[in-house]
């Protein structure tokens, strides 16, 4: 027997494996808990939605998104200043022009809305990481994102548009090209067409498992880009599909994609996990624009508390796999780390 046993310590009830867990040891005090938090969302990972509206002048609210706004190519640059004054380092752009036409002409013409709104906003401020959403719903007679014919969205002739959306966007400054279209081929149309220009070095943020949803609601009152026919189910994913997404992140990330997007968020978390576990591309999250009504909804009628909500939510996002989170709610989130309620 050794000297520990024979002094009787080894006999002592502190020797035993208490009878189950103590977790809650870890939970006792604030600085405890954030001792061993695993999941952080900082500014860094945030990244906020700006509407550029060619049909107005200053500010324009959205009725079904409290606290979003579309902003006239006079105001946006103001709106950006606000965004980067809040510490949030990177936006991105959509556009709402004044004209629509069967092929999306607003979309890529030199001069069309967002690459005028992307040039005023690089020259104010060089610094901003401007994301420029790749698609043609806005810009569409149909209100679908690609060319349609007898009631039909083309793919592949709907591909050299996009590519040519995606230079028109780099020339004017967009620092990387988020492709929302669904076509299939589009991240590699767009990289042989960015790299035929010379912008090798533009990164593609491809929403690569977009599904067919209904929390796009919102959104399309304020890009005004609802499919006039139909729905987009042909194109994008159906909600019920878990594999599919796997295949799609696969043939974007063969294809060139630099990051990967899963859109919407808070209803496709499992699917989150799987690309988080399929791919080492950074993992982008768009917490869409009905996710947003429902909390702004809920917290108007004071039914929830809509800081903490948020916070769990976009740390949920955070934990499932995300590394970066498109919400509206970025500006907020700002606002409440500012003044240390975070
Ligand atoms: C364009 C596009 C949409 C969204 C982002 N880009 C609408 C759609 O696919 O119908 C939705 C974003 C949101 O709901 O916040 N295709």
């Amino acid at each position: 027997a050794s000297a520990i046993s024979q002094s009787g310590i080894a006999n002592d009830s502190a020797w035993h494996r208490p009878p189950f867990d103590r977790h809650r040891r870890l939970r006792t005090t604030p600085a405890l808990r954030a001792l061993v938090r695993e999941t952080h969302v900082g500014l860094d990972d945030l990244i906020m939605p700006v509407f550029i509206d060619e049909t107005i002048d200053g500010v324009s609210p959205i009725a079904s998104m409290p606290g979003i706004n579309r902003f006239g190519l006079d105001a946006v640059v103001d709106e950006v200043g606000r965004i980067a004054d809040l510490g949030i380092r990177s936006i991105i752009v959509f556009g709402i022009p004044k004209y629509k036409d069967a092929v999306g002409t607003g979309a890529w013409i030199p001069d069309g809305i967002v690459q005028r709104g992307i040039r005023a906003i690089k020259a104010a401020y060089p610094d901003m990481v401007v994301i420029a959403d790749d698609c043609m719903c806005e810009y569409t007679s149909t209100g679908h994102c690609g060319i349609v014919e007898r009631q039909e969205v083309l793919n592949d002739e709907s591909l050299e548009y996009i590519a040519h959306i995606a230079v028109s966007q780099a020339e004017a400054g967009a620092d990387i090209i988020a492709p929302s279209n669904a076509m299939d081929g589009y991240v590699l149309a767009i990289r042989s067409a960015l790299d035929d220009a010379g912008f090798v070095s533009t990164p593609i943020m491809s929403y690569a498992v977009k599904y067919a949803s209904s929390f796009y609601g919102p959104f399309r009152d304020a890009a005004d880009g609802a499919p006039q026919f139909g729905d987009r189910a042909g194109y994008q994913m159906d909600p019920a599909n878990r594999r599919e997404a796997l295949r799609e992140a696969a043939s974007d990330e063969r294809e060139g994609a630099d990051f990967l997007m899963v859109k919407p968020a808070m209803a496709f978390l499992d699917v989150l996990r799987d690309i988080r576990e399929a791919s080492d591309l950074p993992l982008v999250a768009y917490n869409v624009s009905g996710e947003y009504a429902m909390i702004k909804a809920a917290a108007a009628n004071g039914w929830i508390d809509e800081p903490r909500i948020v916070r769990e939510t976009l740390t949920s996002i955070k934990r499932a796999g995300a590394d970066l989170i498109i919400t509206y709610f970025a500006k907020d989130v700002a606002r409440h780390i500012r003044d240390h309620e975070w």
